[in-house]
C-alpha cells in the first residue's frame, strides 16, 4: 500500500501535527510491512504559486496547449500525479486562522485540475478521480473547537477540505482534529494528544483491514 503523506506546518520537531503523522505512519507500519511512503512538505516544497499563465493553461484542453502553457502546469501535474498514485492519502496541518494553512491551499489551488483529479460530464456533472483512496485529514487546533465549546462554530476549516476533496471524489475521508493542544492547560493538552492518537490507532485498524496486512 502506497501512502502519500503530505506536512505543512512550518515548525519542525515542535510540531504537533508532524509529530502526530509520524506517530500515525508507524502504527500503521506495524500493521501493514508493505507500506511505502511519499512525503512531501508543502515548507520545504511549496506548490506553485497561482499565475496568469497556469489559470489560462488549466482551463484549455490539452489537445490545445501551447508550449508555454505546458510548462505553466509542470509542478501542478507531478502533484496530480503523485495523489494519483496513491493508495492512501494522510493531509496533516495546523488551524490557522479557523481555516488551513496558505502551503496547503497553494496545494490544493495545484491539485483540483479538470481532466485529471476531476471530470465535468455532459450531463452537468462533476466526477472526481480519488473515489478509491483511503483519507485522512489530521489537523491540530491550538484552540478547543469540539461540539459545545464557545468556538465550536469557527471551525472553517473542516467544510474547506471536505469540499474540495469530495468535489475530487473523496468518499468518507476521515477527520482527527487534536484539540486543543495550545491554548489550554497542560493536562488539557495530553488529553487531546492522546485522544488523537487513540483516533490514530482505530485508523490504521480499519486501514490495515481494507488493505490487508500482506508484506511485499
Ligand atoms: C498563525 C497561526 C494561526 C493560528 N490560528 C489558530 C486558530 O484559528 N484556531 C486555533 O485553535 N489555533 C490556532 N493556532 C494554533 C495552532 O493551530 C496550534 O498551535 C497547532 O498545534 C499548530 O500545529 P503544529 O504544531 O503542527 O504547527 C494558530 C497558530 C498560528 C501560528
Amino acid at each position: 500500500m502506497k501512502l502519500l503523506h503530505v506536512d505543512t506546518s512550518p515548525k519542525s520537531e515542535r510540531s504537533n501535527s508532524r509529530a502526530l503523522g509520524r506517530y500515525f505512519i508507524e502504527k500503521l507500519a506495524l500493521r501493514m510491512p508493505s507500506l511505502t511512503v511519499d512525503h512531501l512538505d508543502l515548507v520545504t516544497d511549496p506548490a506553485p504559486a497561482m499565475t496568469e499563465a497556469f489559470t489560462i493553461a488549466s482551463y484549455t484542453p490539452a489537445a490545445d496547449r501551447t508550449v508555454e502553457m505546458q510548462h505553466a502546469l509542470v509542478a501542478s501535474d507531478a502533484l496530480c500525479a503523485r495523489m494519483l498514485d496513491a493508495d492512501a492519502l494522510l493531509f496533516a496541518m495546523p488551524m490557522y486562522n479557523w481555516s488551513m494553512p496558505a502551503a496547503f491551499k497553494a496545494f490544493i489551488d495545484a491539485v483540483v485540475r479538470a481532466g485529471i483529479t476531476y471530470v465535468a460530464t455532459a450531463d452537468g456533472r462533476y466526477v472526481g478521480a480519488l473515489g478509491t483512496k483511503k483519507i485522512l485529514f489530521l489537523t491540530t487546533r491550538g484552540g478547543d473547537l469540539r461540539p459545545g465549546s464557545p468556538l465550536a462554530g469557527m471551525d472553517a476549516l473542516t467544510p474547506a477540505l471536505r469540499a474540495a476533496f469530495e468535489f475530487m471524489g473523496a468518499v468518507e475521508p476521515c477527520f482527527i482534529d487534536a484539540q486543543p493542544v495550545q491554548f489550554a492547560q497542560p493536562d488539557d493538552r495530553a488529553a487531546a494528544l492522546g485522544r488523537a492518537r487513540a483516533e490514530l490507532n482505530r485508523v490504521a485498524d480499519a486501514w490495515s483491514g481494507h488493505f490487508g496486512s500482506a508484506t511485499a
